[in-house]
């Protein structure tokens, strides 16, 4: 069954999302998660993906959640149809997911973005939690996101606000991992995303779960957790060629398992 508001590539064994909403800058429709947590289901069931870029158009990553769809709530239908729950899938993937963004990324769309394990931004993208102007707040993550990603100073100025902020300042503030220009950002996000999908998959995923264990625990509590990663890599396949390869001085030849 085919998608309406998404569209899915695959490059070797990288999956591209491309959110395709383009009369509505992306926003963020309930069919639009309906397409693209279908999209990550048959991703994460995929043995030959090994990881996910996640982009939008030119002008806008996603605009945020759709606010003509929402608007007829109120909080009775929101709370009872758990409205914005759904979005959580895409913070569930256990495989890694890039965000690649280029334009305007705002509300749910910045929210989105953040729910990946990382952003890599065009030199056009604009980030913002603008909810605060529709005297509405942040409902997928934004006041708790936004405030590990930059610390609470710009996440209240972010958010009490709702200002923009430029690919230069979201880099400097860590939201983001790399700044590219803009013609060049799908291809760079593919291009890291294959390197990615080039190591041990067991490996990622745990590196992965270890890194969002760091956000949800104590130092001592995290450090163990990851100390029991590491020595569970030592029963994997790839662990053993990875070692072996180094000292033969070759490239490893990795299997996941
Ligand atoms: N929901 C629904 N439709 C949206 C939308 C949104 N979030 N953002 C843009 N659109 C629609 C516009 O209504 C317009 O549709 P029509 O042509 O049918 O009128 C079309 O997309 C193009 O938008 P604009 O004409 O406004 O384009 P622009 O270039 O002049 O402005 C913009 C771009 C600054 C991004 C502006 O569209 C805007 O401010 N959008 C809303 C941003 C926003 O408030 N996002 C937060 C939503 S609430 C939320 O996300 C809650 C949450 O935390 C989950």
């Amino acid at each position: 069954m085919g998608y309406s508001y998404i569209q899915v590539e695959t490059r070797g064994h990288v999956a591209l999302i491309t959110l395709d909403r383009p009369k509505a800058l992306n926003a963020l429709s309930s069919g639009l998660f309906e397409d693209l947590n279908r999209a990550l289901d048959e991703i994460e069931a995929n043995e030959e993906i090994r990881c996910t870029v996640l982009t939008g158009s030119a002008k806008a990553f996603a605009a945020g959640a759709d606010i003509k769809e929402m608007q007829p709530h109120s909080s009775v239908t929101a709370y009872m149809t758990d409205l914005i729950t759904p979005w959580e899938r895409v913070s569930q993937t256990r495989k890694p997911i890039i965000a690649a963004v280029a334009g305007y990324a705002l509300g749910g769309g910045c929210e989105l973005a953040m729910m990946c394990d990382f952003i890599i931004a065009a030199d056009t993208a604009r980030f913002g939690q603008p909810e605060i102007n529709l005297g509405t707040m942040p409902g997928a993550g934004g006041t708790q996101r936004l405030t590990r990603f930059v610390g609470k100073s710009k996440a209240m100025d972010m958010c009490l606000t709702g200002r923009m902020m430029d690919a230069e300042e979201a880099e400097r503030s860590g939201l983001v991992s790399r700044v590219v220009p803009a013609g060049e950002l799908v291809d760079t996000a593919l291009e890291v995303a294959a390197k990615i999908a080039s190591m041990s998959l067991p490996a990622v995923m745990m590196v992965k779960e270890s890194v969002n264990r760091a956000y949800e625990t104590t130092l001592a509590e995290g450090v163990r957790f990851e100390r029991r990663l590491f020595h569970s890599t030592f029963g994997t396949e790839d662990q053993a060629e990875g070692m072996q390869a180094f000292i033969e001085k070759r490239s490893p030849n990795f299997r996941h398992s």
